[in-house]
């Protein structure tokens, strides 16, 4: 059975008290998880050391990065490879989000030597994929996000496969108030699985947790995590409040 998630995206915020703080009161409202529930909380790189530390001995929540780098080590000013967040205590990586597509310039095959580096360090890739407002007007969001998943994913093994997330994140709708309604959501959750399941099979695919993101909320979380393609949300402004944060958890 695939496992329900619900993953802390941090992004460009909060400074080191702040963080302990909000974990500390994240840790204190945690409800009882099981093999089948997951929190990930996903801070800056700076965090990283002491979050996990607070996180460590801790069943069902686990330590997060925002990115890691395409080569394994050596002369890159800045970068943070996946061995190194590995050492740290790092479990999951959010690779290719959409913020980083954008002012990183990532690309598709970037990702996916990504997704390789988090995988070979034995942790799991949480794969962001998601359409821009033009191309979910102009109606061929199956397709652009679809594409996505092949670029990014198709060259792993079914095997491999288990150690990866997808996200799908609409960009029209990340930290705009703007959320996908639930049927939005289904529909392109459901997209993805069948798409998956053509390249992998229906079991690979069923299998999979597909997270939805984008301006999720206490408010909505339950409606979304309620649709059957969606396992869990990738949560970042709401992530920032230990209540916020601790209301969607709830709702999964
Ligand atoms: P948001 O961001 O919840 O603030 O919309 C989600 C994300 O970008 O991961």
């Amino acid at each position: 059975m695939r496992k329900k998630i619900v993953a802390a995206n941090w992004k460009m915020n909060l400074g080191l008290n702040e963080g302990s703080t909000l974990v500390n009161d994240i840790l204190k409202g945690l409800p009882k998880l099981d093999e089948t529930r997951q929190v990930v909380i996903a801070p800056t790189y700076v965090h990283i050391g002491q979050t996990a530390a607070q996180l460590d001995g801790k069943d069902f929540i686990s330590l997060g990065a925002q990115n890691c780098h395409t080569e394994v080590s050596g002369a890159y000013t800045g970068e943070v490879s996946a061995p190194i967040l590995k050492s740290a205590g790092v479990k999951y990586v959010i690779l290719g989000h959409s913020e980083r597509r954008e002012y990183c310039k990532e690309t598709d095959a970037m990702v996916a030597s990504k997704v390789n580096q988090a995988l070979a360090n034995d942790m799991k890739a949480i794969f962001c994929c998601g359409e821009p407002l033009a191309i979910r007007d102009a109606g061929t969001q199956n397709d652009y996000v679809g594409a996505q998943v092949q670029a990014g994913l198709f060259h792993l093994s079914a095997e491999q496969l288990k150690n990866v997330v997808i996200a799908y994140e609409p960009i029209w709708a990340i930290g705009t108030g703007r959320t996908a309604s639930s049927a939005q959501a289904q529909d392109m959750h459901a997209h993805i699985r069948s798409v998956l399941s053509a390249q992998y099979g229906a079991a690979v695919a069923d299998n999979m947790s597909i997270l939805y993101g984008g301006s999720c909320k206490p408010s909505n979380a339950a409606e979304l995590f309620g649709c059957p393609d969606v396992d869990g949300g990738l949560i970042g402004g709401a992530a920032l409040k230990a209540e916020d944060f601790l209301g969607i958890i709830a709702a999964m």
